[in-house]
């Protein structure tokens, strides 16, 4: 574990957290269902560690439906969501009993080409389209100009979609309310919560399962904890007579693993130019802020020295000029000390390019134990992928 940069995956972490989540959740429903996200992070090494843990797989394309397939998942523990399912899978997961949310028109058309014996049998969900701006303002991540998933609920196109399920004798057994967030606050799931009961009260509907989402925060100091989450959930749906019994399936993805990976560099270099002072990692942003969206890192240095220089600027390996993780005042650093960007196990390798150098490695901690869950990949493996 010497040659840096690599990702290391700390399974305490996971584990705490997973624990205090399932303690929570299923205080409120003993049956709920955990779905991990795949698409927050879907190394196969962790997905194994989820599913090892009794957790369900959470997959919005196709590709990922297969991935859980060929992880070992059995098709009644996989949650089926997104717009673009390709119809052959589509049609394996609703007859192998997946949960699978219809997203779109064309699925429902699917379902429909059915045979009338096979309709009675199967059930699925329909993800629902509402505006999450109108209860929470600011806090949504497309204001005004709505989400783009699912049915919406305003204009009657969910109307729609459960009379014709209904009328085709297909059972609609769930509804799936993700909203992605701003803030990941209480609210949203207020909200969510509210609109599940809204629904099911106005169509009547008897659902085997409301399935909240993803979005939360994990562990994060200051920030709504299970508890909190849950508390609110369960106050809403609680007070609906339709979903007093209903089971809840939440979709954690960053709430899980966001902060239980971190990510070692090591300083190459240190120059300085007419107007700046330069530290060069073996790193790169884009192995850990791929979107170049982040302002500002979480990390612990090891090393330097204790003379303090301001504006060291903490640079990665790629030929950007933007590859800048974050300006530095504090002890001169040198070659070879290290810099260990921490909480960045969410949307960071499965957004990764193989840009300029190929994947790193990454490790996770075991106890004591330090096992691979991915080499590096190196020129030969990088041709094999790519022929
Ligand atoms: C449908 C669905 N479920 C779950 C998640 C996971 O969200 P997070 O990683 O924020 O927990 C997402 C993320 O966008 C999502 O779209």
């Amino acid at each position: 574990m010497n040659n840096t940069p690599f990702f290391l995956i700390n399974t305490n972490k996971i584990d705490d957290l997973l624990s205090d989540m399932r303690r929570e959740l299923e205080s409120k429903w003993p049956k709920a269902i955990i779905g991990y996200s795949f698409k927050t992070n879907n190394l196969p090494w962790i997905i194994k560690y989820m599913k090892d843990k009794g957790v369900w797989a959470e997959t919005v394309s196709s590709d990922e439906y297969n991935l859980a397939l060929e992880l070992g998942f059995s098709a009644d523990k996989i949650i089926f969501n997104g717009p673009v399912k390709d119809k052959a899978t589509f049609l394996y997961a609703v007859e192998n009993n997946s949960v699978v949310n219809i997203d779109s028109k064309r699925e429902i058309n699917w379902v429909l080409e059915l045979d009338e014996v096979k309709r009675a049998l199967v059930k699925v969900g329909l993800r629902v389209n509402f505006c999450i701006e109108d209860y929470c303002p600011g806090e949504s991540q497309c204001g005004s100009d709505d989400g783009r998933f699912g049915f919406s609920y305003e204009n009657g196109e969910l109307e729609e979609a459960l009379s014709v399920l209904e009328k085709h004798g297909v059972k609609v057994s769930g509804l799936h309310l993700h909203c992605s967030s701003k803030t990941r606050s209480l609210y949203i799931y207020r909200a969510i919560a509210k609109i599940a009961a809204e629904i099911s009260s106005k169509y009547a509907l008897d659902l085997d399962y409301v399935d909240v989402g993803g979005g939360f925060f994990g562990g994060v100091v200051g920030k709504p904890s299970f508890k909190d989450y849950f508390e609110v959930i369960h106050a809403e749906l609680s007070n609906c007579d339709r979903l007093k019994n209903t089971n809840v399936i939440i979709e954690p993805g960053m709430s899980l693993i966001g902060a239980s990976v971190d990510y070692y560099t090591s300083v190459v270099d240190v120059k300085n130019t007419k107007n700046n002072h330069f530290v060069i990692t073996d790193g790169s942003r884009t192995h850990i802020d791929p979107l170049m969206r982040k302002s500002a890192y979480t990390y612990h240095i090891e090393g330097g020295k204790d003379e303090a220089v301001d504006n060291q600027i903490i640079c990665g390996f790629t030929c950007m000029e933007g590859d800048r993780f974050f300006k530095y005042d504090g002890k001169r650093l040198q070659e070879g000390d290290k810099i260990v960007f921490e909480k960045v196990g969410a949307y960071t390798m499965g957004l990764s390019p193989q840009f300029i150098e190929f994947y790193p490695a990454v490790y996770a901690a075991i106890g004591d134990e330090i096992v691979e869950a991915r080499p590096k990949v190196d020129a030969k493996k990088f041709v094999n992928i790519n022929k």
